[in-house]
């Protein structure tokens, strides 16, 4: 079926009464008058074609364990994609996925959810990875490096060669698997997207909104450096609605210090403690990785802290790690040099010391 450019209308090639070649293209048309229409300006209605195509929002999930499946989950219900696609290697276990999820949809906006395999990255707007092994207890992220590297230099491959748009990493550890993909991939750094501390600052936003009986949403701060144990809070700049987090509670300095350490210690341990009773997390993370996606498909240029290549950034160079970003539908489109006072600039320092000690052991070309 083709689509009649000028009232969008499905047209049969073959039953058509009306076509048009137009710079090589053959156009078919319901009636001759939409013919007429079209042959006096097709410039215009062909852009409108371009327009409404960018309406179609494809995302495909590589890897459906607990955290892809439940990703796949909230995006279904946000409406916000037409096309879902769920690959993982266990190929079952991404059906059964997708028959659950298709038997709700009688409740929710249409979308086509389906199993795929790599050559459903082609159009794709955005593939989320999280594909691999995830931590068990008594493991750290970085422990998980050889085996998700061995995988993601398999995978990336297989998904750059179809050109998806933009790439969300989220297997761990987050931000050596993003510059992994980032060099295996070669694509420009605004298309390749780690999910790195966004998580981890909605913890930290929870937490201290909690201290201070407000909202969450009211609460403005950020944890950036590694998705992982060097990660760091940035105190100097956390706000409750304007005011500065230590005036906001008004305790006695020492107070305040044991209950930054208590709040900073509760979201650098927050994974170990929910793997140690349920032996993985997949709900809060899949909101996070749902806010980078919306950012991205709205166009809406949202500050996240994501995972990104930082060149010239408080002297790190080519060491993906979360910082303040700007992402819309590019991807990203600006990192945000935060002002950090000078304990807080060591240790992003050292936090990058450890990520490139991690991402230089591996050899990757
Ligand atoms: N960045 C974050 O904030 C964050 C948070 C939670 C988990 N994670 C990470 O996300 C990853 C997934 O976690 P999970 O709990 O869903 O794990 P899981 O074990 O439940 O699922 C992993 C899935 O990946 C699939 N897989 C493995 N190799 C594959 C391949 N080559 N191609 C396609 N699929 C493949 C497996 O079959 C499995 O279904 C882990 O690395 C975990 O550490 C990241």
């Amino acid at each position: 079926m083709a689509k009649d450019p000028v009232c969008w209308m499905e047209v049969d090639e073959k039953e058509a009464g009306s076509k048009y070649v137009y710079k090589g293209e053959t156009f078919y048309f319901c009636t001759p008058r939409c013919k007429k229409t079209f042959s006096i300006s097709p410039e215009k209605y062909l852009t409108k074609m371009e327009g409404d195509a960018l309406v179609e929002r494809k995302v495909v999930v590589v890897g459906t364990g607990g955290v892809g499946a439940t990703f796949a989950f909230n995006l279904m219900i946000s409406g916000l994609a037409n096309s879902i696609v769920l690959i993982d290697l266990a190929r079952e276990v991404a059906e059964g996925h997708v028959m659950d999820l298709q038997h709700g949809l009688s409740f929710l906006p249409p979308s086509q959810i389906y199993v795929g395999d790599f050559s459903d990255c082609r159009d794709a707007d955005i593939v989320v990875i999280t594909a691999g092994a995830h931590m068990k207890p008594g493991e750290s992220r970085i422990d998980l490096v050889r085996k998700n590297a061995a995988i993601f230099r398999e995978l990336v491959p297989q998904i750059v060669q179809y050109n998806p748009r933009i790439l969300l990493i989220v297997s761990n550890p987050v931000d050596v698997l993003t510059n992994i993909t980032q060099k295996l991939s070669e694509y420009p750094m605004n298309r390749i997207i780690g999910s790195g501390t966004v998580l981890d600052t909605s913890r930290f936003k929870y937490l201290l909104a909690q201290k201070c009986r407000v909202d969450p949403r009211n609460v403005h701060g950020y944890i950036i450096g590694e998705h992982g144990d060097s990660e760091m809070a940035v105190w100097s700049q956390v706000n409750i609605g304007g005011v500065p987090f230590d005036k906001f509670l008004d305790p006695d300095k020492q107070q305040i210090q044991s209950v930054k350490e208590k709040i900073f210690n509760q979201v650098k341990n927050a994974a170990y403690e929910i793997i140690h009773r349920k032996g993985g997390t997949n709900f809060a993370v899949s909101l996070a990785i749902m806010q980078i996606v919306t950012s991205i498909l709205r166009d809406e240029n949202r500050i996240l802290t994501v995972s990104t290549l930082l060149n010239d950034f408080y002297g790190i160079n080519d060491v993906c790690m979360s910082v303040p970003t700007i992402l819309n539908r590019n991807g990203i489109s600006k990192t945000i040099k935060i002002k950090l006072d000078e304990s807080e600039k060591a240790k992003l320092v050292s936090s990058a010391k450890v990520l490139d000690d991690v991402f230089k052991s591996l050899d990757v070309a």
